[in-house]
């Protein structure tokens, strides 16, 4: 496929039950984005498997097991990478506090669903062993996808498609020109967009235009037990403010997947910067085929503001 632009992608079809397998570093907003994937009956979730990210892959598949606990929900959780493929682990503890996800009293976690494999192992049957093709949703670090890659690479064809939360249109908010999940491993984000795998990125600039707002936030403490969770969640997360509005990041990977026509898409050629010294983690969308290099992604350019505020709080208000 050479360089083009179609914007088919927002008008997709969403199959019904469609299989997926999100891999996270829960974080808040990853909290946020597994709860609309939890509660919505057009998804289903084979797998959660976790990477270090926003803090160490202990904590977060420790946050992610209280988040299933708090739900009462029964999806196998695999834990996987614990630093990145090349370098050493950085974090955004910063944005989400010191265990990943401050501001709530969680039930305790709920151990008995850790498989006994390491994520790519599980992630590796999931693709094998389901008759139709797996969606695969990385709102993460990259790394555990690109060992998957590097240790499996005939997965590619069960692949249906992998959305990712990272990288960036614009600027980035680990590195100026770095966005975290990219920045955390590049090297791991490098394999995975030279893969060939169907991907579509959802990167920071929209996330940054995918809002809640102060007076949505009346509305989720009212709403079910989600709402009053986030909403705790919410006081402590730094992702954005209080008075601006929240950022919700990975929610809009989530969002793309099921309800994609909010978004405006185009296809692109991506690479990632590994080498640079000041712009390592960089991601670089070819919009206007300057490198002559074959399209390797969807890439979401724009997103309808409005409407993914009423989905978040739909979302939402489908939870428990
Ligand atoms: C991404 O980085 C993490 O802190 C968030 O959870 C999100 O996945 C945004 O840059
Ligand atoms: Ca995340």
């Amino acid at each position: 496929m050479l360089h083009g632009s179609s914007l088919k992608e927002g008008k997709k079809k969403v199959k019904k039950s469609r299989k997926v397998i999100i891999d996270t570093d829960p974080g808040i907003d990853d909290a946020i984005a597994i709860a609309a994937a939890l509660f919505d009956e057009r998804l289903d979730i084979k797998l959660f498997t976790t990477v270090a990210g926003n803090v160490s892959v202990d904590k977060v598949t420790k946050n992610l097991l209280k988040l299933l606990a708090f739900w009462d929900k029964e999806v196998p959780v695999a834990i996987g990478s614990d630093r990145p493929l090349l370098r050493e682990a950085i974090n955004a503890s910063d944005i989400h506090g010191s265990t990943g996800m401050d501001g709530y009293e969680f039930p305790e976690s709920k151990y008995e669903l850790l498989t006994k494999n390491h994520a790519v192992i599980e992630m590796y049957k999931v693709l094998m062993e389901s008759k139709e093709k797996t969606t695969i949703v990385g709102i993460g670090p990259l790394t555990n996808i690109a060992l998957l890659l590097r240790m499996y690479p005939e997965c590619v064809e069960r692949v249906e498609e992998l959305i990712i939360m990272g990288g960036s249109l614009a600027r980035g908010n680990y590195g100026v020109l770095s966005e975290f999940n990219i920045a955390a491993d590049p090297e791991a984000a490098k394999i995975v967009f030279e893969s060939k795998m169907p991907l579509t990125v959802v990167g920071l600039d929209v996330g940054e235009k995918a809002l809640v707002l102060p007076e949505e936030r009346a509305t989720l403490q009212k709403m079910n037990k989600t709402g009053d969770m986030i909403d705790h969640l919410f006081s402590a997360y730094r992702g954005g403010s209080l008075d601006t509005g929240l950022k919700m990041y990975d929610g809009c990977a989530i969002a793309y997947l099921l309800d994609p026509e909010m978004f405006e898409v185009r296809e692109s050629y991506v690479t990632v910067e590994t080498q640079g010294l000041l712009t390592a983690g960089a991601t670089l969308f070819d919009l206007d085929g300057y490198l002559g290099k074959e399209i390797n992604c969807r890439v979401c350019v724009d997103i309808d503001e409005k409407q993914f505020r009423r989905w978040f709080l739909e979302a939402i208000r489908k939870c428990d």
